[in-house]
């Protein structure tokens, strides 16, 4: 079987890309990384990027901080389909996606999530989890949809939270789990044992 074709949005320091690029690498998931985009021009996600040698684009910043104008999502998802593409993976992106991605991609567009969703979407949510003061907590991979973190689950990972967490040794243990996690499920899509909501080969 060919490798599945990702198209990687971030805005951050890159740690799930780094850990699902690993994977890739050790052969471990049967995929090629055909873009790195990033809405911050200063993100360590396009650093590692370009020591890898990959396709990268910088999306213009626009005047908003949660999302993006129309016409720069728009951009962002003509280059994603010019780079080919198939699934769009979110690793730490940090805005919300609105109709020109989901337009090109609906279906086709995964998440990682740092909290046991639908418990503690948006922002910071170990911070949220700490202070609910729940027994556990853990990180999802869902798929996007137009609500913020709503999309429907794929699979989660759950840990404890420990008594003395602070929020910094919280997010350590969760991310952990993140580079466990997003690895395993694009594995899984890309063999077929995840169903997808609208698979690329089949369009
Ligand atoms: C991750 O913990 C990811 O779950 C979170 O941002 C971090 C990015 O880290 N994403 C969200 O909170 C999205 N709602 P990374 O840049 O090291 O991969």
């Amino acid at each position: 079987m060919r490798p599945l074709r990702l198209g990687i949005l971030g805005s951050g320091k890159g740690s799930n890309f780094l850990a699902l690029a690993r994977a890739i690498q050790a052969g471990v998931v049967p995929a090629e990384v055909v873009c790195v985009a990033s809405d911050q021009s200063q993100a360590g996600i396009l650093e590692l990027a370009r020591g890898m040698g990959l396709r990268i684009f910088v999306c213009r910043s626009g005047s908003f901080q949660t999302k993006l104008e129309p016409e720069i999502e728009e951009e962002l998802a003509e280059e994603l389909s010019r780079a080919g593409a198939e699934l769009v993976v979110l690793a730490g992106y940090m805005r919300v996606v609105k109709a020109p991605l989901l337009r090109s991609f609906g279906g086709r567009i995964i998440n990682i999530h740092p909290s046991l969703l639908p418990a503690f979407p948006g922002l910071k949510a170990w911070e949220q989890a700490l202070r609910a003061g729940v027994k556990e907590t853990g990180c999802t991979v869902h798929w996007v949809n137009e609500v913020v973190d709503g999309g429907s689950t794929i699979r989660q990972l759950k840990m404890p939270v420990q008594p003395g967490d602070t929020a910094e040794s919280l997010h350590a243990r969760i991310q952990t789990a993140e580079h466990r996690l997003l690895p395993e499920v694009v594995r899984d899509l890309a063999s077929g044992k995840i169903a997808w909501e609208r698979d690329p080969r089949r369009i």
